[in-house]
């Protein structure tokens, strides 16, 4: 029986990217094919996890026999399209790509699909463009869902006050996560179980452009200098660890911690380093994982799949209505991470080693 090459090909990708995932390196690769290169526009690395994701995507892209050119755009959207386009120019043969503003990417997608150049879009959905192919990323939804019932699970019975941040109203993400967690503040709220002395409890009144620490810290210094002077505030909803950093830096220098009032409950994601290491010291409550290395893994299946002559595998057609069409997607689930749980999760996980932890 002949098995064409391509086929052969692909199950022998998927051994090599079933391994790569779980932090082991196989004994042997088998000598690949050079199969041209793969475009990975990431956000910035000012956020530790997009290290994390696009080094994974390197290291399973590599041993999948593709080269590739991983650029960072350090938030700057005209730079990711910049990349974009000599990424497109170069003939790369797939894009991935993790938005910086999901709505500016209709025009330089145009070029790709006009090069025939599969995209994909990694864990923020590009919006406005028919020029997608798929969707891998995670349950944006439940990230919220498990961030607000951290606070309600920590703040116990009773009355208290909460305060609401979302992340940069143009990631697509933003609005996820919040409707996820208002899905269950929105009724706690309304029954004066838990009161938002602000009264910000829009969406557009709460993001934090560019999901900047500086920024969150920023408001919530304004915050406490306003409606909490007199107040305590118990709980701080907070959708990414960059911006739950700020949030705290500002509680701590208003004098909550050290003897002053306890701290608040605070929320976060993304298990960054240096939040799980405020997690174990029990500044911060919560964090929401997810594993970029999966993540990574997911994107990687998409491309070779669609570059191979397969179809990816999805588990989402429905959610991810980006303006022009619903985008295929495969969603991953984020783990709640709070002091109980985080060595087993991440220490014995293999995210990060104890040692890490401790310095
Ligand atoms: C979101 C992402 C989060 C967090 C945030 C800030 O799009 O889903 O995990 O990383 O960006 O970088």
């Amino acid at each position: 029986m002949r098995v064409p090459k391509a086929a052969l090909w692909s199950v022998a990708a998927a051994l090599v990217v079933t391994t790569a995932g779980c932090g082991s390196t196989p004994e042997t690769v088998a000598a690949s094919p050079d199969r041209g290169t793969i475009g990975i526009a990431m956000p910035t690395t000012k956020s530790a996890r997009w290290v994390g994701d696009g080094d994974s995507m390197v290291k399973q892209f590599q041993q999948l026999g593709y080269r590739t050119d991983l650029q960072y755009a350090q938030d700057d959207v005209q730079a990711q399209v910049s990349s974009l386009e000599k990424m497109i120019e170069a003939g790369d043969k797939a894009l991935v790509i993790g938005a910086i503003d999901g709505t500016a990417l209709k025009s330089v997608l145009s070029k790709a699909a006009a090069a025939k150049i599969p995209v994909i879009s990694y864990d923020r959905l590009i919006r406005d463009s028919s020029d997608v192919s798929y969707y891998a990323s995670f349950d944006n939804f439940k990230v919220g869902v498990l961030q607000a019932t951290a606070i309600v699970d920590a703040l116990g019975p009773g009355e208290h006050t909460v305060e609401l941040f979302a992340g940069s109203a143009d990631d697509n993400n933003a609005k996820f996560f919040f409707d996820g967690a208002m899905s269950v503040l929105g009724k706690e709220i309304s029954s004066g179980r838990l009161e938002v002395r602000s009264g910000q409890t829009a969406f557009a009144k709460v993001t934090t452009q560019r999901w900047d620490g500086a920024v969150a810290k920023k408001r919530m210094q304004a915050l406490l200098a306003g409606p909490y002077k007199q107040t305590r505030v118990d709980a701080v909803l907070s959708p990414y660890d960059g911006i739950s950093r700020g949030i705290l830096e500002a509680l701590q220098e208003a004098g909550y911690g050290q003897g002053g009032p306890a701290l608040p409950v605070v929320t976060g994601q993304d298990a960054e380093l240096e939040s799980v290491k405020l997690i174990a010291s029990g500044s911060q409550t919560e964090t929401v994982y997810k594993d970029t290395r999966e993540l990574a893994k997911v994107a990687v299946q998409m491309t070779n799949s669609l570059l191979t002559g397969g179809e990816p595998e999805v588990n989402d057609t429905k959610q991810y209505d980006n303006g022009v069409k619903v985008v295929p997607a495969f969603l991953l689930q984020p783990v709640n991470v709070d002091k109980s749980n985080y060595e087993r999760v991440l220490v014995d996980g293999g995210y990060y080693t104890a040692a890490q932890l401790a310095g």
